[in-house]
């Protein structure tokens, strides 16, 4: 064997015995009561150039106030969050606003007991139950608190994609998770609890969302799939509220290391120039 023909072969083998591995690992997540890999969505806010759309962080934010939240903590979010540039971006008065709906428990007091008062923009968003205890008292299972939920969820992409994303800069994974198991995975019109997406395939929450259900005041369509779209996308800016600022660096830095790396080159030649 020539050195060429033989490096060839060892390509080939190298990939026929990755393919094959793959293609095990595949067979093994199929079956019908399997937990299945979620489906990859597009995002307006994946890839280097990323952002969120504005209007998509409102409606996420309805979803996740009228129906989320009744279950689910949001520890790390406050209400000020919510007027930030980058994520849903409501004007101070609308936020002041809306933290007066709500009561936060403050102190203590001059009788050194905690207190009652309406919320304050600085206050963080109220849970329903006290702790992950009296949640689960109420609801059988502790929902997960939804602070970092989109970035804490991902799922194994396995061979070839983990090399593909790599360069796709693939950072969804949370996401799609969350919105196959959501808007995908109740499948089974017998049992409320099965879940296609959820590991073990039973889920201790039963479909959160209908049709209808959530008022849009933007003329969006009211369907399960635009519900679940939005506040998943804003799930993903409460786990990364500066994400669109991260990319934005990213590709500044990477314009600078381009336009730099040229100035070395020349400087390289001009200073070598004589030296022969
Ligand atoms: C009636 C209460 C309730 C409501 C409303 C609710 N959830 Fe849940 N959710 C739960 C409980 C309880 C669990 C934990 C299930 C388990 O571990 O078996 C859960 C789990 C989840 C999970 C799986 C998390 C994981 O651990 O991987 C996701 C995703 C999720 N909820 C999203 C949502 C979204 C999005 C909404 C709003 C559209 C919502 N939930 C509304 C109670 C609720």
């Amino acid at each position: 064997m020539t050195m060429n023909s033989f490096k060839t072969f060892g390509l080939a083998t190298l990939l026929a015995t990755g393919f094959a591995v793959s293609g095990v690992a595949l067979a093994q997540e199929g079956g019908a009561h399997e937990t299945r890999t979620p489906t990859k969505q597009s995002w307006t806010f994946a890839g280097p150039f990323g952002h969120f759309d504005q209007a998509q962080l409102q409606r996420g934010f309805m979803v996740f106030r009228t129906v989320c939240a009744n279950c689910h903590s949001a520890n790390l979010l406050a209400f000020r969050n919510l007027a930030d540039a980058g994520g849903p971006a409501f004007s101070e008065a609308q936020v002041k606003a809306l933290a007066a709906e709500y009561t936060v428990t403050d102190g203590p007091g001059d009788d050194g007991k905690p207190f009652e008062r309406p919320g304050r923009p600085a206050d963080y968003w109220p849970a329903t139950y006290p702790n992950p205890e009296a949640a689960k008292a109420t609801l059988g299972v502790a929902p997960p608190d939804m602070s970092v939920l989109a970035k804490a969820r991902g799922y194994e992409r396995g061979f070839p994609w983990f090399i593909t994303d790599l360069f796709t800069q693939y950072q969804e994974g949370g996401v799609d998770y969350i919105y196959s198991l959501v808007a995908l995975g109740y499948t089974d019109a017998k049992d409320p609890n099965h879940n296609d997406y959820f590991p073990g395939g039973h889920i201790g929450m039963a479909k959160p969302l209908s049709d209808g259900q959530v008022e849009y005041t933007d003329g969006t369509p009211k369907t399960v799939q635009n519900y679940v779209r939005d506040v998943s996308t804003f799930l993903a800016w409460v786990a990364e509220p500066t994400l669109e600022q991260r990319k934005k660096t990213g590709i500044r830095v990477m314009i600078f290391l381009i336009l730099f790396s040229g100035l070395l080159y020349f400087t390289k030649k001009k200073v070598w120039a004589d030296a022969h």
